[in-house]
């Protein structure tokens, strides 16, 4: 899957759509919001910090902008939505359940960029809340978006279970800073951002193996600085049965495709037959 805000309007005359297995939209919010000051992105080693403050049209903005350009994908469409009430979560989702075009809602309850964006998924009971609404307001299958900004993530994703998610995507950027010390001031417009790339590999796998190991059977899609296919077969060691990639399609928009060219051989080369095996295997080293 091509991660939510990460996969742009001019992406999909670089890459085939038709052959990943899911877009996931740039969060949808109720209102237009214009973002935050610039710079909004600002290298860093491993990885890039954005501070992009989920600007974006709006609800009826994006049915009438994007909507036309991404409902003749041939993959799936999953829409990413974000309220700043468990209410306005609901409303939203259910004004785009009714578009035919849309097979899933990743609910983005971690975005660390806007004013309280991450307060419900640091919360269980407000993201059991979240999550129970939206769930009421659409058939269709929804998965909750969680924040590495944490302590005990598996606390979060059984509350996003417990409201009914259909699994959790795992995990939304890490919150981070770059500093200018001539000019005694932050590089990002927005003081703070979200840290993504390689550099957070090794925290979202440590995420996605607690939550497997505190909910096993719970699906799960793991994100977090994947570039290469052996990133995305860690992840499913680790307990994802799906991933999504993000920062890597800046470097490269082909990214996801030089992976699913790659896994076949790679499992092949295991002696692994389905990718499915590898779920969840993650053991212990032996002494
Ligand atoms: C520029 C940029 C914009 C993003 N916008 C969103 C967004 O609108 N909604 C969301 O849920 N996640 C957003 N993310 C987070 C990514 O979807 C992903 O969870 C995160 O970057 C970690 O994956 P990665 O290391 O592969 O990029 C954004 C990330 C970047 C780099």
């Amino acid at each position: 899957m091509l991660a939510s805000g990460t996969f742009g309007a001019l992406m999909d005359r670089v890459l085939d759509v038709g052959r990943v297995g899911a877009v996931v939209e740039k969060t949808i919010t109720l209102d237009p919001r214009p973002g935050n000051p610039y710079p909004r992105v600002w290298e860093t080693p491993s990885g890039m910090l954005n501070s992009i403050g989920l600007d974006g049209p709006g609800l009826e903005g994006w049915i009438r902008k994007r909507y036309p350009q991404v409902r003749g994908y041939g993959c799936r469409l999953v829409l990413s939505v974000a309220g700043r009430t468990a209410e306005e979560y609901g409303r939203i989702v259910r004004r785009l359940d009714a578009l035919p075009r849309v097979d899933a809602f990743e609910i983005n309850i971690s975005c660390p960029n806007v004013a309280h964006g991450t307060d419900f998924a640091t919360d269980p009971a407000l993201t059991e809340k979240v999550v129970r609404v939206s769930k009421a307001a659409t058939s269709r299958p929804v998965f909750a978006k969680l924040t590495p900004n944490v302590a005990r993530i598996a606390d979060i994703a059984r509350a996003a279970m417990e409201g009914g998610a259909d699994g959790i995507s795992a995990i939304n950027t890490v919150k981070g800073m770059a500093v200018d010390w001539r000019r005694r001031a932050p590089c990002l417009g927005g003081v703070t951002g979200g840290l993504s790339g390689p550099a957070i590999k090794p925290v979202a796998l440590r995420m996605v193996w607690e939550i497997a190991s505190a909910l096993p059977g719970v699906p799960l899609i793991g994100i977090g600085g994947i570039l290469t296919a052996e990133d995305v077969l860690e992840f499913m060691v680790a307990g994802a049965s799906a991933v999504q990639i993000g920062t890597a399609n800046f470097v490269d928009a082909g990214t996801a495709l030089r992976i699913l060219e790659a896994l076949p051989g790679l499992l092949a080369g295991a002696g692994v037959a389905r990718i499915g095996e590898l779920i969840g295997t993650c053991a212990p080293r032996s002494p």
